[in-house]
């Protein structure tokens, strides 16, 4: 089983003078047994779209709600224990999604979900490399990754703030971030499964799909990533947020849809000419792709729901995980 964010239950411990209390509970001694265990899976939903869930999680701090949590668990029967430390990985899940969002905002939302595809999206398949993996700290000079290095910057902050109390991989604040920043544009709220390792070198070149290729081209390259048509098409919506895009840049919308089956490229020489990608315009010649693109374009709902399952898979791919039990 995967795991989730690990809690350094040692530093509780000793900061919060609750040890002493788990040792002499006559229940089961959550202490010795998170010190070697990872609890999941849990994901982190959203908190930056408005949700009252979000409100009452800003108003408590957080390392006060952990140890709370820590007490009520030693007063808990052995068969509760599991879902109670979930309770707590779940909470460090909200405490890193609010670090995040101190740091973001609408118009840095485009760079670090594209952050998040250049990660990610190194990975092959049949090669089993590449993947969600923070390596694109060793990738900035790339020619592809042109322009990154600002949004990186910006989440360094939130991560040395967060490092301060629980470490945390790169990866999983890439994932994390690029959540927060489509819930902070508009667009759904997804949960986050955490956990991830870093990769300690970068990984190879050439992965990315150019912006040159066409349909059949991106069909391909996204089948090497075992990501389906419909994927392609689903996170090709992320182009509906950035200055390049269709649509207003810091909306996430299905405005991106809509557009494109308009073609407004094919208008003479005016301003709507210019927006999109070539890939972006590439996708309307293809039957396939229509298809979906016309779903996409009619139904907002479809579309928020089948990005989030996508993007979920995005930042799932190619991860190594914490060991769990
Ligand atoms: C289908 C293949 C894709 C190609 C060829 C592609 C290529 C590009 C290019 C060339 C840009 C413009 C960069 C610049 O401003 O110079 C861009 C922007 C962007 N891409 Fe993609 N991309 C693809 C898929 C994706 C995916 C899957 C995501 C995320 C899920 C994504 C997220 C973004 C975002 C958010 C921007 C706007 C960045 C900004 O304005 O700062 N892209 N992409």
């Amino acid at each position: 089983m995967r795991n989730t964010v690990g809690i350094d239950m040692d530093r509780w411990r000793l900061s919060s003078g609750v040890s002493s209390f788990f040792s002499t509970s006559k229940f089961y001694c959550p202490a010795k047994f998170a010190r070697t265990t990872h609890f999941g899976p849990i994901r982190a939903s959203s908190t930056t779209n408005g949700s009252s869930e979000g409100v009452i999680y800003k108003s408590l701090s957080c390392r006060r709600r952990a140890l709370l949590s820590m007490i009520t668990l030693s007063l808990v029967p052995c068969d509760r224990v599991n879902s109670s430390f979930a309770a707590i990985a779940a909470d460090e899940g909200f405490r890193l999604r609010e670090e995040i969002g101190k740091v973001l905002s609408r118009g840095k939302a485009a760079g670090v979900l594209r952050l998040v595809f250049h990660d990610a999206g190194t990975f092959d398949i049949d090669e089993k490399i590449g993947g969600m993996n923070g390596s694109i700290l060793f990738e900035l000079d790339r020619p592809e990754n042109k322009g990154l290095k600002k949004s990186l910057k910006i989440l360094e902050k939130a991560k040395s703030q967060i490092d301060l109390v629980q470490s945390v991989s790169w990866a999983d604040i890439l994932a994390l971030a690029g959540a927060e920043a489509i819930s902070l544009c508009g667009g759904p709220s997804i949960p986050i499964q955490l956990g991830r390792v870093d990769s300690l070198v970068a990984d190879p070149e050439g992965k990315l799909p150019e912006e040159s290729l066409d349909a059949t081209s991106l069909k391909q390259c996204f089948e090497r990533k075992g990501f389906s048509t419909q994927e392609l098409v689903v996170l090709s919506g992320a182009h509906t947020l950035g200055s390049k895009g269709f649509g207003n840049p810091t909306i996430f919308d299905n405005a991106y849809f809509k557009i494109l089956m308009e073609k407004p490229w094919l208008a003479a020489a005016s301003m709507t000419s210019m927006v999109g990608l070539p890939s972006d315009r590439a996708l309307v010649e293809d039957d396939e792709c229509v298809g979906w693109i016309s779903k996409y374009a009619e139904d907002q709902s479809l579309f928020f729901e089948d990005f989030k399952n996508a993007y979920t898979k995005l930042v799932d791919t190619g991860a190594t995980w914490k060991k769990s039990l």
